[in-house]
């Protein structure tokens, strides 16, 4: 089974206040296949925490394993093939690009993995179909509501089939029922795919809904039972 292993992971800024310790010493084994909340307060370090996983940031001290081998570590070769083959990394804020449309943005990675571009557009438009977006496919993203904007870097961030998916509070922007399909559709594609999911988040409802629920607090990761 796949895992990433956080082993006294800390992370600090240095800002214009004294550097801060944002977090402390953090070990953790996330296992293929499983589902996972992380909870806590605005400003905790949930979203630093999945940037350090998804290695687009680096840890001040300690390491992240893929397995055995050290994020930290990667060629371009390795990094890639663990950015786009992997793991996936759906941000807080869509990082939709304007002068795509909907369409085009959820067929980016069928297109890096140079797929055939009829069978990455039926793809595409499936997911599309899956985030209740199928009207808006021809749609440029500056047209589509916050919620709707995050929906469609859902389905781009879906296209692969990671092993390991990071959403970063992919329900923030969304009602309680729109809300809920979305749930639904990550838990689905985790059990179908045997996904991982690690997903940051505010909503109680979609912390309930994951095997393990994790809080945040004063820079050190622990389980909990209440969100
Ligand atoms: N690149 C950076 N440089 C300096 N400080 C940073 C940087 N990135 C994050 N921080 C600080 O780290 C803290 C945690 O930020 P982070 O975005 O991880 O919190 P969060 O738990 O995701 O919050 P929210 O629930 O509001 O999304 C914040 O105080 C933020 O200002
Ligand atoms: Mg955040």
């Amino acid at each position: 089974m796949n895992t990433i292993t956080l082993s006294c992971v800390s992370k600090s800024f240095v800002t214009y206040s004294p550097v801060s310790q944002l977090l402390h010493d953090i070990s953790y084994v996330f296992k293929q296949g499983s589902t996972y909340a992380i909870t806590g307060a605005s400003g905790s370090g949930k979203s630093t925490l999945l940037s350090l996983i998804a290695g687009i940031d680096r840890p001040t001290s300690g390491t992240i394993l893929w397995d055995e081998k050290n994020i930290n570590t990667f060629n371009m070769d390795q990094y890639s093939y663990y950015i786009y083959g992997y793991i996936s990394l759906l941000l807080q804020t869509p990082h939709l690009i304007t002068e795509l449309n909907v369409l085009e943005n959820v067929m980016i990675p069928g297109l890096i993995a140079r797929q055939s571009r009829s069978q990455v557009s039926q793809n595409a438009k499936m997911l599309l179909k899956q985030v209740g977006l199928s009207d808006y496919e021809h749609a440029c993203p500056t047209e589509l509501s916050g919620g709707q904007q995050q929906r469609a870097a859902l389905a781009r961030a879906l296209y692969s089939r990671p092993k390991f998916l990071l959403a970063d509070e992919p329900t923030g922007s969304l009602d309680a029922s729109t809300g809920d399909s979305i749930a639904q559709l990550l838990l689905s594609c985790a059990t179908e795919w045997g996904m991982a999911l690690i997903v940051s988040t505010h909503d109680t409802a979609l912390a309930a809904r994951m095997d393990t629920r994790l809080r945040l607090a004063d820079g050190v990761l622990k389980m909990c039972t209440i969100t």
